[in-house]
């Protein structure tokens, strides 16, 4: 893949992920975010976690399976964003459905309560968690000073994927396709890496991108 073309895909990447948030704003700006809008901005927050992780997941094996080694880059952009639309959904959590607008309201015991009541939250919880580490290790710096750890550290953002998935499907009371679509989407990007793993031990894949 060209310099160029790179370019462009960078540029369609950005706004695709800027898209969500800008939307969201814009709905609340008009004060157009619905009849429930806490659950607008949980959904579709939520949502753009789950999906660009995805998506950041999907690189290196669509890189290994295109041999546009450019790619790559994108896997750290992605993740951010990721990231950025997980910490927004949290901060929603906190700030509306845990009615801790102030610090005098914030009640951390109710928070811990109801991680220990729902699943989906304690799902909701490990997904964010796993991503944290990532996050904060994603500067050149870190991977430098982690070295052969910081891959191994970042194979978290499968548990994130697997832990997001679990999420949605454990918060879905009336089953519906969307959920298991992304269930099995994780599924097959962490069989992809397994069977990988496993070719590169047996010397079947000599070079190992990452
Ligand atoms: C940090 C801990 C988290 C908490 C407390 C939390 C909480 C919530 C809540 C309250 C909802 C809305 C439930 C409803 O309206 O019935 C929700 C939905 C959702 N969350 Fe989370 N969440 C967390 C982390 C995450 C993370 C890290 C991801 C993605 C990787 C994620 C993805 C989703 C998705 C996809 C939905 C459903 C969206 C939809 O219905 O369209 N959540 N979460």
């Amino acid at each position: 893949m060209s310099a160029g073309a790179m370019r462009a895909v960078k540029v369609l990447v950005w706004a695709a992920c800027i898209w969500p948030g800008a939307n969201l704003f814009h709905k609340a700006f008009w004060g157009d975010l619905g009849v429930n809008p806490v659950e607008t901005l949980e959904h579709t927050s939520g949502e753009a976690a789950l999906v660009i992780l995805l998506c950041s997941l999907a690189i290196t094996p669509v890189r290994r399976l295109t041999g546009w080694n450019r790619l790559q880059s994108l896997r750290r952009l992605l993740g951010l964003w990721a990231f950025f639309y997980a910490l927004g959904h949290l901060s929603f959590y906190i700030l509306f459905d845990q009615a801790c607008l102030y610090w005098s309201d914030c009640q951390l015991n109710a928070v811990v309560d109801d991680v220990m009541k729902r699943k989906f939250i304690l799902s909701g919880m490990v997904a964010f968690f796993a991503m944290l580490p990532l996050a904060l290790t994603s500067t050149k710096g870190w991977i430098r000073r982690l070295g052969k750890r910081w891959q191994t550290l970042h194979r978290l953002a499968y548990v994130a994927g697997a832990a997001g998935a679990t999420h949605f499907i454990w918060k879905t009371k009336v089953p519906e396709p969307k959920p298991f679509i992304y269930g099995g989407i994780i599924l097959v990007l962490l069989a992809v890496r397994v069977i990988y793993s496993w070719r590169k031990r047996t010397g079947e894949v000599r070079k190992w991108g990452n």
